[in-house]
């Protein structure tokens, strides 16, 4: 394993760059939008309310059409595989004088919605549901006058808390979050940015809304949820140095790192600057020996998307892994928790489930077996790179679910990988 990769933009950070440039007044340049597919829902979902956006590439302009300068849709709304594209976009559509039904994916269809639809509702939006549980999509958001409000939210969601932000901020009217513990804050990093007056204490932000949202000028950084999947696979190769240029590095994002170093690795920042509203640097990574840890608590919501990727770190650490507190997994693109230690089990790895997160036993044993990844990108790239790191017995039944954050990855992964 040696070089430098460039892992593609930041998937949350892309589909923000969007919906903020389609609510300011003015034309906004982003570069280094993710092309993937989830982004592409959220363009598709813009365009359906008459935002011109135009195809997903290096440079995206979009002229915007201020804070409530939607239409609306004469479809419903195509959300795919992308939980961010339904419940950011739900926050928006409730500040609208319409309505509009979201649909998605089998994935997408299963996962939880209420947790969006309260705090909406209790600002004066009506929110029905048509499928699974009475809160799956489909689900139909009625928008309206909206009141102010002071939220507090039973979980950490970074996509629940900008909904709210967002609805706020298009309706006008002054709303507050508190959350557990602090989710990732790039809304609003972003909103801060572009002349929204937003004040933050703790696990609490606050928004007081304006007029009028400046454009954007902004390079997306590169995602520091597929980096870490590189990470991964230079601290487990056998030698080498892999350098990884202008990786997000903000504190809500990187606690897959912390772990890491917590185990062993030797991940060093290089060039460490700010682009936008967000930190970035080089990250470099070298081989280590890795010890098992135990992760839980607040440190949770800042690796909760790298926690499959940890617990297949975790099989080639020694001793026992822990992670705790992270029962959010189990509403993620599939159960995490029982997907991750089942996959586990089937490529030879001691592993078990609690409710709330899961074990491992590190093992030097040689893995082989069939991964099935639910159509879940997540598990398809961690186990990847643990196949990768382990001579390759490992196969994964659906590689293309990739699409949806990292289409590049296999070849990414094949380069860095070559002797
Ligand atoms: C995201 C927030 C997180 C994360 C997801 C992306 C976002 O979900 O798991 O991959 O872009 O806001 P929750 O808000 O459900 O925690």
């Amino acid at each position: 394993m040696d070089g430098t990769l460039r892992v593609p933009g930041d998937k949350s950070i892309s589909h923000r760059a969007l919906l903020l440039a389609a609510l300011a007044t003015g034309t906004s340049r982003i570069r280094g939008l993710l092309a993937g597919d989830d982004v592409r829902s959220t363009a598709g979902v813009l365009r359906a309310m008459g935002v011109t956006v135009p195809p997903v590439g290096p440079t995206v302009t979009v002229a915007g059409v201020g804070r409530r300068g939607f239409v609306a849709p004469p479809t419903p709304l195509a959300c795919g595989n992308s939980g961010t594209t339904a419940r950011l976009v739900a926050g928006l559509v409730a500040a609208h004088p319409f309505a509009a039904t979201f649909v998605g994916d089998a994935s997408l269809s299963r996962r939880p919605m209420r947790r969006v639809a309260r705090p909406l509702e209790a600002m004066g939006a009506t929110v029905t549901f048509g499928g699974a549980k009475g809160e799956g999509l489909p689900m139909t958001v009625q928008g309206g006058a909206l009141r102010s409000i002071e939220w507090r939210a039973e979980t950490a969601s970074a996509q629940v808390k900008s909904a709210v932000l967002l609805a706020g901020h298009a309706a006008g009217v002054p709303v507050s979050v508190t959350e557990p513990a602090p989710s990732r804050d790039h809304t609003e990093r972003m909103l801060q940015a572009m002349g929204a007056k937003v004040s933050r204490r703790g696990a609490t932000v606050a928004l007081d809304p304006v007029a009028s949202l400046r454009p954007l000028d902004l390079d997306v950084p590169a995602d520091a949820s597929s980096a870490a999947f590189f990470v991964a696979l230079a601290t487990l190769a056998g030698d080498g140095v892999l350098r990884l240029p202008g990786v997000g590095l903000n504190r809500t994002r990187t606690g897959f790192l912390d772990a890491l170093m917590a185990m062993g690795a030797r991940v060093a920042r290089e060039d460490e600057t700010v682009a936008g509203a967000e930190p970035i640097g080089t990250l470099v990574v070298q081989p280590a020996a890795l010890q098992g840890v135990t992760v839980g608590g607040a440190d949770i919501p800042a690796m909760i998307d790298e926690l499959p990727l940890l617990a297949c770190v975790a099989a080639r650490a020694a001793g026992t892994t822990t992670i705790r507190d992270a029962g959010e997994l189990r509403g993620k693109e599939s159960d995490r928790i029982a997907a991750v230690v089942a996959n586990l089990r089937a490529v030879g790895v001691s592993a078990s489930e609690l409710e709330d997160g899961l074990v491992v036993e590190g093992t030097d044993a040689p893995l082989v077996g069939r991964v099935v990844t639910h159509a879940d990108h997540r598990l398809a790239m961690a186990f990847g790179v643990l196949g990768a790191a382990t001579g390759g017995g490992i196969v994964v039944d659906d590689p293309g679910c990739v699409a949806v954050s990292y289409p590049g990855f296999w070849d990414d992964l094949a380069r860095v990988t070559r002797r």
